[in-house]
This record gives C-alpha cells, structure tokens and sequence, in this order.
C-alpha cells in the first residue's frame, strides 16, 4: 500500500491550477497504485507559523528535554516531518507568486528542514534523510518560465529541487500549467499541462 501526501499551496480554492494539476497526478498514481492511502494537506488552512524564536529553541534542543512548551512549540513541525516519512509520493502544488512560491509552502518547508531529523552534516558534508521519495511538483504560473525570456526568473522550481536534495529527495518531475494569464496560451494551458502527465514508480 503507497502513501500520497499531497501539498496544496493556492488560497484560490477550485478555481486554482495548481490544485487541479496535482489532483490530476494523484488520479494518475491511484490509478496505478488502486489501494493507495491520499493524504490531501491545505497548507493555507494550515497556516504554519513563521518561524520564531520558540520554534528555533525547541529545534536544537534534545529530544528528552523538551518541556510541553517546546513540544507545543515543534507540533506542526513534528507533524508535517511525520506525515513526509510516511509518504511514498509526495506531490506539491506550487503557484508562482511574484516569481517564487507562495509563503504557505515556504513555512512549511521551513518546519520540515530540521537537522538531525531530515538532513544532517557529517564528516562528508550535509546528508539528506528523507530518501527513497518520488516527488511531483504542480507548478501554475501566468506567465512562462520554462523556457524564453522569464526562464532566470524562475525561483519556484530551482529552489524546490534544492531543498528537497539538500532533505534526500532528489526524485523530483516537474510538470506546469504555464502562461495562464497570457491572451495566447491561457486557452487549454491546464488540460496541456494534465496530459503531459506520466507517472512512475
Ligand atoms: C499575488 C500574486 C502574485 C503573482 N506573481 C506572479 C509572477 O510573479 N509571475 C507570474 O507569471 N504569475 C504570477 N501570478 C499569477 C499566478 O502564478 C497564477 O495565477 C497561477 O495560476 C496561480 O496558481 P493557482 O492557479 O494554483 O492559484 C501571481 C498571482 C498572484 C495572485
């Protein structure tokens, strides 16, 4: 039995891309995988907390000397880490905000990167601990950034590839709806995006 976790960082609800391309990924891998468990998390219903002084205390402190305090402290990040070794997929919806990703999944990763829990450094550098994950990324923008002019301005995908490699998940498919708010290119933007889907694993 696999384990889909999936990330949804639009506020926009049913009207979002985003949404819809990673919902269109999880059909996809329960088609190929029909007894696996989907675990669909709204990180804006969320709202993770930036991070703050107490959260950073209770990150280094050890396990056996946490009072309630730092435990009530590390509760979405002790979750959200938990939720992320159980998944087999993990499948991330990622709008493009002003050309990075949207502050919802910027708090989440920021309660996921913990050391000695999801990536640690040894004599050989850092190491990621989250391994054996396939990852799919549902990015929606207005524009294009796959390629042409706005391609350096792309911040949402080299940035995810980065910290989930630097966490050991180096498995990661991208797939776009791009140019959605383009007169030329808006018209079928998403249903190019949902058929250039092809899952693995
Ligand atoms: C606050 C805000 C900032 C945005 N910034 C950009 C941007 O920098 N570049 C771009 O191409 N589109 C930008 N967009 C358009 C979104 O990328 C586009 O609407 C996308 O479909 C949003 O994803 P969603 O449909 O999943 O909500 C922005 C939209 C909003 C609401």
């Amino acid at each position: 039995m696999k384990t889909i976790l999936h990330l949804i960082s639009s506020p926009r609800q049913e009207s979002s891309f985003s949404i819809k391309l990673g919902r269109a990924i999880v059909t996809q891998l329960q088609e190929k995988h029909p007894d696996s468990v989907v675990n669909e998390v709204n990180l804006i219903h969320e709202n993770f907390p930036h991070l703050d002084a107490p959260h950073l205390q209770s990150f280094f402190t050890p396990k056996e000397d946490l009072t309630a305090a730092d435990r009530e402290a590390i509760r979405y990040s002790d979750q959200a880490i938990d939720q992320l070794f159980k998944a087999d997929f993990i499948v991330i919806g990622a709008p493009l905000y002003n050309f990075s990703i949207h502050s919802a999944l910027k708090a989440w990763i920021d309660h996921v990167a913990r050391a000695g829990l999801t990536f640690r450094y040894s004599e050989h550098g850092p190491e990621g601990l989250v391994k054996n994950k396939k990852v799919y990324i549902a990015m929606s923008a207005g524009g294009v950034y796959s390629k042409g002019p706005y391609q350096p301005y792309d911040f949402v995908v080299p940035y995810l590839q980065a910290v989930l490699g630097f966490m050991g998940m180096t498995d990661v498919t991208v797939y776009r709806a791009e140019g959605v708010n383009m007169p030329q290119l808006k018209e079928g933007a998403l249903e190019r995006a949902i058929a250039s889907i092809a899952v693995e694993g």
